[in-house]
C-alpha cells in the first residue's frame, strides 16, 4: 500500500478548547483515508528574534524539524483584529528563517478559516495568503473556505452536525488531498 501524504495543521489559535483546534481535529478523522495529518503546535515558539538563531532555541528547532518532511501544510485560523493571530504568524516567520533554509517553500498549502461572526474570517485568509505568495508556497484557490457562525458548525460532544457545513468540509479536504498530490515535495 501506497503511504498517505504527510501533512502538519497549523492551528492559529492557542485556545485548547477553541473552535479552530475542534474543527482541526474533525478535518483530521475526516480526511484519514486521504491525508496522514497531525497538529504541529506552536504555542511554545518564542518570538522570532534574528540574534537568537546562535543559542539553538529547542522549541524553534523542534517545530523546523516537524515541518520540514511533510508533503503538505493545513491552516486551520480564526482572525485577530481582522489578520492573522500573532502565534501563528511567528510560527510562519520562525520556519521561513534562517535565510534560505525556508521549512515552507513549495509545500503545497490550504486555509480554512473560522469565526463564530458572520464574516468567517475572510481577513486572516487573505492576510495569510499573502506571506504564502512570498514564502513560495503553492495556495489552493478553491474552494475558498471561509467558515461563519462556526460555532454552530459542532455538537455539545464537539463533534461536527450532519449538514451543509459537514459536506463542505469533507469536499474541501476532496480538494486539498488532490491539491497536495499535484505539487509533491522534493526530498532531494
Ligand atoms: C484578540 C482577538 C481579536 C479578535 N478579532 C476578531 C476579528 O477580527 N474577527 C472575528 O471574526 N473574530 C475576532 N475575534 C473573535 C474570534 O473569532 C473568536 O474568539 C474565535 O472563537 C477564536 O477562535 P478559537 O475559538 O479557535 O480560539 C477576536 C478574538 C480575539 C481574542
Amino acid at each position: 500500500m501506497t503511504e498517505l501524504p504527510k501533512v502538519g495543521i497549523l492551528v492559529g489559535s492557542l485556545q485548547r478548547d477553541g473552535l479552530s483546534r475542534k474543527l482541526a481535529n474533525a478535518v483530521i478523522s475526516l480526511g484519514d483515508d486521504r491525508l496522514k495529518m497531525r497538529i504541529i503546535e506552536i504555542g511554545d515558539l518564542p518570538l522570532y528574534n534574528p540574534e537568537l538563531e546562535n543559542e539553538g532555541v529547542t522549541a524553534w528547532q523542534r517545530f523546523r524539524g516537524e515541518v520540514a518532511p511533510l508533503d503538505g501544510i493545513l491552516f486551520v485560523t480564526p482572525e485577530y483584529n481582522r489578520s492573522v493571530p500573532a502565534a501563528l504568524k511567528n510560527a510562519m516567520d520562525v520556519g521561513s528563517r534562517p535565510y534560505g533554509q525556508s521549512v515552507w517553500a513549495a509545500k503545497p498549502a490550504g486555509i480554512i478559516s473560522q469565526s463564530p461572526g458572520a464574516l468567517g474570517a475572510f481577513g486572516a485568509n487573505h492576510h495569510l495568503r499573502q506571506s504564502l505568495v512570498f514564502l513560495d508556497m503553492p495556495a489552493m484557490q478553491q474552494p475558498e473556505a471561509y467558515l461563519g457562525h462556526s460555532a454552530d458548525l459542532f455538537t455539545a460532544d464537539g463533534s461536527l452536525v450532519e449538514g451543509s457545513g459537514k459536506t463542505f468540509i469533507s469536499s474541501f479536504i476532496a480538494a486539498f488531498a488532490a491539491w497536495v498530490s499535484h505539487y509533491p515535495v522534493s526530498k532531494a
